[in-house]
């Protein structure tokens, strides 16, 4: 641990979907304006930094991750002057802004892509991974995480194109220096005009093997899953040459002060571990894959801090725009629990938009189906838009997000469960996830302090976080019921997710309700 941790270190993150957190114009989206206007909600939560999903020129083909204009904003979002404002008005509230960047692949509405489709003597043709087909057929196996073959042929120029994801999203030629060029330029106009950071979306699919080999077979391939799930992904994400561009990526940001590279990767631990070379966070997705289960966490948590290299300080994601929500996924009797542990972990905490609420998936009727995800692979439950859903700010029609339709549907018990109702509202998830992120900006064992031990015992999990001469002692019930679980020794309990109170604890064993955690200052121990 550095003497002096980097605000990313001692901070947390909060992630807003842009479209679903408020609308100020009333076309049922939500903006840039609207998010300056919830600034001072955002502040009451404690959080350090916001975490903004795309906001540049795009169709929209997937909500902003298909880009057609790396220095802008979409009008959807607002204007440049309502960027300069929000960002302004973070930096005045002492918030640091985090903007998403999509290096992978641009919109196929890209003047870039457009140039490079118009012919294959077009000086851009090399900027994106043109192939003639084999036999009438795609190049090769790849398949698109979207589903389908990840090949799209264009007639008019009789070629293919590559495209990790949609086939509006073709992917970009990271081995073009121009390229590297100019998205290293997209970087600085953003650095220059004062953002904090960037998540860098989806970076180990930046490269694919040069010489297109099929993927080999998947092993574990079984009726049910998706069948883009037949394959491995061994050529196509993950190589070698991710971490030359990450490298410059990273000159790039600290060229300037005290800003973040954090990237998405959704891979096994072992391989995450590569990309710290190239960002200061991999993003830690292990919470979100993981069983409420406490021997798995208490391993999971062990393994990761065991393959952390030197120097790589950890994160941990409970919640985001692409996969269930954490109340849906553990149980919303689990979601306090969830948020202890999010709270209590060795490094930075990202928090999703509503977890706070607990908000829960949202059954999307199919007509009203928006996530081309879902759209494409229908009926494998991917869809996204259930963990997209407007904010419910306060009991009225749509919560207090729109004046308009709101693009997706709210939840429907909206009158009970929004900010407004929440506030204040004693033993609320609202209430508790402040609290808990009071103790922990108090408290420099829980943010940037050691471990101590990391262990199971059948169905609770117990660590404890050391900083200096203080030793605080967490134990999570993640069972259902009663259970008694021993303490070093006398202490005095801190937070207890289920009890409002707090106060000495005279012996050494510890009685714990279902679903509660604690955490208890054992710093008089010798
Ligand atoms: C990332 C984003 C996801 C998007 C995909 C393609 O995984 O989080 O929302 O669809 O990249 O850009």
């Amino acid at each position: 641990m550095p003497t002096e941790a980097a605000w990313w270190q001692r901070g947390i993150i909060y992630q807003i979907y842009p479209r679903s957190f408020q609308d100020s114009n009333g076309d049922g989206i939500g903006d840039l304006a609207g998010i300056t206007a919830r600034l001072d909600y955002v502040v009451t939560l404690g959080v350090d930094a916001i975490w903004i999903s795309p906001i540049n020129p795009s169709p929209m083909a997937d909500f902003g991750y298909d880009v057609s204009d790396y220095t802008g904003i979409d009008p959807i979002f607002g204007g440049m002057a309502d960027f300069d404002a929000l960002l302004d008005a973070a930096h005045q509230r002492g918030l640091k802004l985090i903007m998403d960047f999509v290096p992978n692949h641009t919109s196929e509405q890209h003047p870039w892509f457009l140039e490079s489709r118009s012919s294959r003597d077009s000086l851009k043709r090399d900027w994106y991974i043109w192939r003639d087909g084999k036999d009438g057929s795609p190049p090769n196996n790849w398949m698109s995480e979207f589903g389908g073959s990840a090949w799209t042929f264009d007639e008019a120029s009789g070629q293919y194109y590559y495209h990790a994801y949609l086939p509006q999203q073709p992917d970009l030629n990271w081995r073009n220096s121009d390229v590297r060029a100019a998205m290293g330029n997209a970087l600085r106009f953003w650095l220059d005009k004062g953002v904090d950071g960037f998540r860098l979306d989806t970076i180990h699919h930046l490269f694919e093997d040069e010489g297109l080999r099929d993927n080999p077979l998947n092993p574990d391939f079984h009726e049910g899953l998706p069948p883009r799930e037949q394959f491995e992904r061994t050529h196509q994400t993950d190589q070698r040459e991710v971490r030359d561009v990450l490298g410059e990526f990273r000159r790039i940001c600290e060229s300037y002060d005290d800003r973040v590279l954090i990237g998405e990767a959704y891979l096994p631990l072992e391989k995450l571990m590569r990309y710290y070379d190239g960002v200061h966070l991999p993003f830690n997705f292990h919470l979100i894959g993981a069983p409420w289960n406490a021997a798995h966490l208490a391993d999971l948590i062990w393994r990761y801090e065991q393959l952390l290299p030197r120097n790589g300080w950890p994160n941990w994601v409970l919640g985001n725009h692409d996969r269930s929500r954490v109340a849906s996924r553990f149980g919303i009797k689990a979601a306090p629990l969830a948020a202890m542990l999010l709270l209590t972990l060795r490094g930075t905490p990202t928090l999703y938009y509503g977890d706070e609420l607990g908000l829960a998936d949202v059954n999307i009727p199919p007509a009203q189906v928006q996530d081309p995800w879902e759209i494409r692979v229908p009926g494998f439950g991917l869809g996204r838009d259930p963990v997209r859903t407007p904010m419910p700010w306060a009991s009225e029609p749509n919560g207090g997000f729109t004046a308009g339709k709101p693009w997706l549907p709210l939840h429907d018990n909206v009158s009970e469960l929004n900010v407004q109702t929440l506030d204040g509202k004693p033993g609320s998830l609202l209430d508790l996830y402040r609290d808990l992120i009071a103790l922990r900006r108090r408290e420099p064992a829980l943010s940037t302090g050691d471990y101590g031990t990391v262990e199971h015992r059948d169905d609770v999990l117990v660590y404890e976080r050391v900083h200096a001469e203080r030793r605080l002692f967490i134990a999570l019930n993640l069972g259902t019921t009663l259970i008694y679980t021993p303490l070093p020794g006398p202490g005095e309990l801190l937070f207890s997710t289920v009890h409002g109170w707090k106060g000495k604890i005279a012996g050494d064993l510890l009685r714990l309700q279902p679903h509660e955690g604690v955490i208890v200052d054992i710093s008089a121990i010798a």
